[in-house]
């Protein structure tokens, strides 16, 4: 089976997308490869962010690598918490850029939200490609359920009545923007090159 590193050490996002991919690839996180170095993302955008954290693994470790990038972005907040949704109030804390964002939308009726992933991928030779997913929803007025990571719990997913949170880990790898990613990029994989 083919191994490939998974630029993270996010155990949720490592254990979606091992779900995601099912056994199709040998996925090998930053610290099953005792990859300590801390990855700058220092762009400000979530596509260059991605491609930034995969070249940074690939060219210390020369083999293929995927590296996601993802976030939440509200439209009545101007597309933000976006590429800076992990420390959106300051640090890496879930629950206070929970409530930062549910603060911000307190007025707000359209409650229109969406998450959006990219996956960068370096193959062994080095070649570059991106491949995008988004999963279209709403921000609820309250925080519901306890599964999930990051903002899960006030990610309403449109046409479901349960959040992220309230989804099972199957129903939500189904539909997640990850997974929408991800499954583009097997998808280029398979197809034939020209
Ligand atoms: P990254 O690790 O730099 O990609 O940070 C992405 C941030 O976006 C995470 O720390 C979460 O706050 C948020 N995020 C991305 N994907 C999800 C998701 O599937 N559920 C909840 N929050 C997410």
């Amino acid at each position: 089976m083919k191994s490939i590193c998974f630029a993270t050490n996010n155990a949720h996002k490592l254990e979606e997308v091992r779900a995601i991919l099912a056994g199709r690839f040998e996925l090998l996180s930053l610290n099953d490869l005792n990859f300590t170095t801390e990855i700058p993302e220092p762009y400000e955008t979530i596509e260059e962010n991605a491609l930034a954290k995969a070249q940074f693994v690939f060219s210390r470790l020369q083999m293929p690598v995927i590296a996601d990038d993802s976030g939440l972005e509200i439209e009545v907040l101007d597309g933000k918490p976006g590429v800076h949704s992990a420390h959106y109030a300051g640090t890496r804390d879930a629950q206070a850029n929970i409530d930062l964002v549910l603060k911000q939308m307190k007025d707000h009726q359209n409650r229109q939200a969406r998450f959006k992933s990219v996956i960068a991928y370096i193959d062994g030779e080095g070649k570059q490609q991106s491949f995008e997913g988004t999963v279209e929803g709403n921000i609820t007025k309250v925080v519901r359920g306890a599964d999930g990571f990051g903002y899960d719990p006030i990610f309403m997913p449109k046409g479901y009545d349960r959040t992220f949170a309230e989804l099972s880990a199957t129903e939500k790898n189904t539909i997640s923007h990850r997974k929408r990613a991800l499954e583009n990029w097997v998808h280029c994989l398979n197809s034939p090159q020209v």
